[in-house]
């Protein structure tokens, strides 16, 4: 995801400098405010179950203060090994502050895997590092 929204990022900054025409795009673009918050939990060795209740927690310690009210959505993916795709399948939470770090729900019913992946998105995406649910 990080990849990805960089390489957006860039394309956008790129056809940006080379039209004048979209100078109004690139002022917008240089006001957007990034904030990439990392995922303290869940961790590598964490293993949820259907039905538990459950949180993400993030670290907010360098969170822009134009973002005070902005809200956040994690959802749940997976990662193949030799593969970047995230697979983005069920949200697990929405509409809450990002300020507040870490927010609580229920475990949905999905299939047993090692390589899931929690990403949390605010004005960008991060994702954690892969887990279990089974
Ligand atoms: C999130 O869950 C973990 C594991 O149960 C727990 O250790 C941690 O305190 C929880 N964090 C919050 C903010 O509720
Ligand atoms: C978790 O969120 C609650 C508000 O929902 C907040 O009071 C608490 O400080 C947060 N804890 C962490 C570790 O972010």
């Amino acid at each position: 995801m990080a990849r990805l929204t960089s390489f957006v990022a860039s394309f956008v900054a790129l056809v940006a400098a080379a039209t004048s025409a979209m100078a109004t795009e690139e002022a917008s673009f240089q006001k957007r405010i990034v904030f990439s918050p990392t995922i303290v939990y869940p961790t590598a060795g964490t293993q949820w179950k259907t039905g538990q209740k459950v949180n993400v927690t993030w670290d907010v310690s360098h969170l822009p203060k134009q973002l005070k009210h902005a809200k956040g959505t994690i959802r749940l993916g997976h990662i193949e090994s030799g593969n970047s795709n995230e697979h983005l399948a069920n949200t697990l939470a929405d509409n809450f502050l990002l300020r507040t770090g870490n927010v609580t729900f229920t475990v949905p019913k999905v299939e047993q895997r090692d390589d899931y992946v929690v990403v949390l998105f605010g004005d960008s995406g991060n994702h954690s590092p892969k887990f279990s649910i089974h």
